[in-house]
């Protein structure tokens, strides 16, 4: 195993019972603050993407944002957000997702991505792999091809993985609640 996921791991904190009782909070903002443990979490999905023809990184609104564009700089490619509902002012195409309560949604700017394009997404987390599900049906809807998702963390123990029917997930640190 790569020795610079160590530090990568130890500064994520995790906050018990927020934002409601059960729910671990996964919280990134300490791994930011961490100019080291930022740029090898950064530099470690380039080395994984820098040869890989990826044109297009798609983030997730919002915390997609804070580690696409450094990823999308690095390998040459474009940055696209994909940004929850009435937040983007062109033509948007939109995708439901259901949430373990409730629905939400996601958007994407009509022609911000090309048909054929090879796309790679980018988000801090996968928990039940909606989110992740709803952002490749948008970039498969305009005809791109989506190489791997990339997140910094999953919580394997809701199987989100088994949601992407396929695709690639590529995810640097584990958290187990055991
Ligand atoms: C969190 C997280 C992922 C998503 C993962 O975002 O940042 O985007 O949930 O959950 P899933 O795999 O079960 O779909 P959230 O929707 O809380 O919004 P935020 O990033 O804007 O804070
Ligand atoms: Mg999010």
């Amino acid at each position: 195993q790569d020795p610079r996921l160590h530090a990568i791991k130890t500064n994520i904190r995790v906050v018990p019972n927020f934002p409601k009782p059960g729910i671990m909070f996964q919280d990134i903002t300490t791994l930011l603050l961490d100019p080291k443990a930022f740029k090898d979490t950064i530099d470690l999905f380039v080395e994984r993407y820098k040869a890989k023809n990826i044109s297009v990184v798609a983030g997730i609104e919002a915390r997609g944002f804070i580690f696409g564009p450094p990823i999308a700089l690095a390998i040459g490619a474009k940055f696209v957000p994909l940004r929850k509902p009435k937040k983007l002012p062109g033509k948007v195409i939109s995708q439901e997702y259901t949430l373990e309560y409730g629905r939400d949604c996601l958007e994407m700017h009509v022609g911000a991505v090309e048909p054929g394009e090879r796309a790679l997404v980018v988000d801090d987390l996968i928990a039940t792999g909606g989110t992740l599900c709803a952002a490749m049906d948008l970039l498969e809807r305009v005809g791109a091809e989506v190489v791997e998702c990339a997140c910094v963390i999953e919580l394997p123990e809701l199987k989100g993985r088994d949601r992407l029917n396929g695709k690639p997930l590529y995810v640097l640190v584990e958290y187990l609640e055991m």
